[in-house]
């Protein structure tokens, strides 16, 4: 079956300054010199100008902005568009008047994603910048306009945003660096798993112009990579570890990013039923994470050495899987009971965690993962989980989040809970037997602590937000990226 090129984000170009489009001219007002540069149906192409700016007077309206405004009882909110017919030669053409609330870079984002959304089936839609954080503004506009589908697109999305606006072009390079890694790591959570083997995620992350290793089967044999063995065993697609390295001349700290790669998670013979089971093709997005954010590093120009890794496996229902009551050997020599082969994420971060420590020297270590359904019922599908070993790390990351609209809540590592994990056979078991404290994300989190040494180390749990069942504001339905926006954000300002 042919597979529809991923990346479906529209084209974005960038007009320098007002000059390179007076919208009264756009708007098809008097100054029609330039009207070669409309399309012949002017409902082809959209003009875009955000309202309460001083831009509005000068598009050719057919009444005074405020007017307009106060008729439509529109109050200049993030997200609010009002469309205003305007003369276009003999025709009639819209103009989208669009509010930008306070202007910060969530509110821009909230409007950038509003005017792209109502691009849907138009050639172009101009868009005059906002001021303020104009990167928030594009990226939201950017995003909005993300759809994934295997076949026909059933209604595209405008084909070019043109983004117009004085001195904003490093603003909207920025904003597009970062909405496609976004796009990139949707594209890569929402492809089928029978595509996505761990030997094909290993492609793509080798695509990212960053150095990469992949660790094969027999080369995570003779390493004692003992978790993502397990956990991959079961599956006819074998098992990787994904190594990648962005070290730019200079760089002062080392950061390692571990990210989750289970390409199905269908339980393994600790079974999940159906209605759980359809959505684990997702079961990687923080591995998708980790490879979009090493690609984008240098377009940025981050200054802080990164390393990647991604482990990645299918946790399969076979002859060959392992079994409840087995008991593994992890990297570095912790053995592990696994009582229930559904709590595999943590058996492969576990090596690939291990493995930093033992081997990276790394300043800090960030883990990102899927890891438990219960964080979705702690903190719903819109607030991502940060736990960490270091106040000030979990601080920087609860501020990335904030400032980028991926919110993190801090929940907490308890330590009177680490008997939960005690094994009668073994140095740990993989998921609580014998106690009953529940807390099912925090004794994950207390699990994969035991392999980061004594690090400065935090761990994101997604599994709540890396999914949206809506089509909304800068989502569409199905794989969200998140965390790419917040970790390229602190990881810019390190
Ligand atoms: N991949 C799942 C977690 C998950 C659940 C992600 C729902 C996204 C949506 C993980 O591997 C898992 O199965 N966790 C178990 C742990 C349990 C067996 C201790 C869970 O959450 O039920
Ligand atoms: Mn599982
Ligand atoms: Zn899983």
């Amino acid at each position: 079956m042919p597979i529809a090129p991923y990346l479906l984000l529209p084209r974005a170009s960038y007009g320098q300054g007002l000059s390179a489009v007076t919208p009264s001219r756009a708007a098809g007002g008097p100054d029609r010199e330039g009207s070669a540069d409309l399309p012949a149906a002017p409902d082809a192409r959209l003009l875009a100008v955000p309202f309460g700016a001083d831009l509005a007077p000068e598009i050719d309206l057919p009444l005074p902005a405020g007017a307009l405004l106060a008729h439509y009882e529109a109050k200049g909110e993030a997200g609010e568009i009002v469309e205003v017919p305007v003369a276009n030669g003999d025709a009639v053409g819209r103009v989208l008047l669009y509010g930008v609330g306070d202007a910060s870079a969530t509110a821009l984002r909230k409007a950038g994603a509003a005017v792209a959304r109502r691009g849907k089936g138009k050639d172009a839609i101009r868009i005059v910048l906002p001021g303020g954080p104009v990167a928030a503004f594009v990226e939201g506009a950017l995003l909005a306009t993300y759809t994934f589908r295997i076949g026909e697109p059933k209604s595209p999305p405008a084909a070019v945003l043109e983004f117009v606006g004085d001195g904003a072009e490093a603003e909207v390079a920025r904003g597009e660096v970062v909405a496609g890694a976004v796009a990139l790591a949707r594209d890569l959570a929402n492809m089928p798993s029978s595509v996505k083997t761990p030997a094909w995620l290993a492609e793509r992350a080798a695509e990212q112009g960053v150095a990469a290793k992949v660790w094969d089967e027999e080369e995570l044999r003779s390493g004692g990579f003992g978790g993502i063995l397990a956990v991959g065993q079961g599956s006819v697609n074998p098992p990787r570890l994904i190594q990648l390295s962005y070290s730019p001349e200079g760089a002062t700290g080392h950061v390692v990013l571990v990210g989750k790669g289970i390409t199905y998670d269908t339980g393994g013979l600790s079974l999940k039923p159906t209605e759980g089971m359809k959505f684990m093709k997702t079961d990687m997005a923080g591995g998708a994470v980790v490879i979009a954010v090493l690609g984008a590093l240098a377009a940025l120009g981050v200054r802080v050495r990164v390393t990647g890794l991604i482990a990645t496996a299918e946790n399969s229902f076979s002859g060959t899987a392992q079994r409840p009551s087995d008991v593994i050997t992890q990297y570095g020599g912790r053995t592990v009971e696994v009582l229930n082969t559904d709590a595999e994420g943590r058996l492969v971060m576990a090596d690939a965690l291990a493995y930093a420590d033992a081997e990276l020297d790394p300043d800090v270590m960030v883990d990102i993962a899927t890891l438990t359904g219960a964080i979705s019922i702690a903190l719903s599908k819109h607030l991502g989980a940060v736990f960490a070993s270091d106040d000030d790390l979990a601080a920087e990351l609860t501020g990335a989040g904030e400032s980028t609209g991926e919110r993190l809540w801090r929940m907490p590592l308890i330590d009177d809970y680490v008997p939960a994990l005690e094994s009668s056979v073994a140095d740990l078991a993989n998921i609580e037997s014998g106690s009953t404290y529940g807390a099912g994300s925090i004794t994950a989190a207390l699990f994969l602590r035991e392999f980061t040494g004594k690090r400065p180390w935090a761990h994101l749990d997604i599994a709540g937000v890396g999914r949206s069942t809506a089509d909304e504001g800068i989502f569409s339905k199905g794989a969200t990226g998140y965390g790419v926006r917040l970790l390229l954000d602190w990881l810019s300002s390190r």
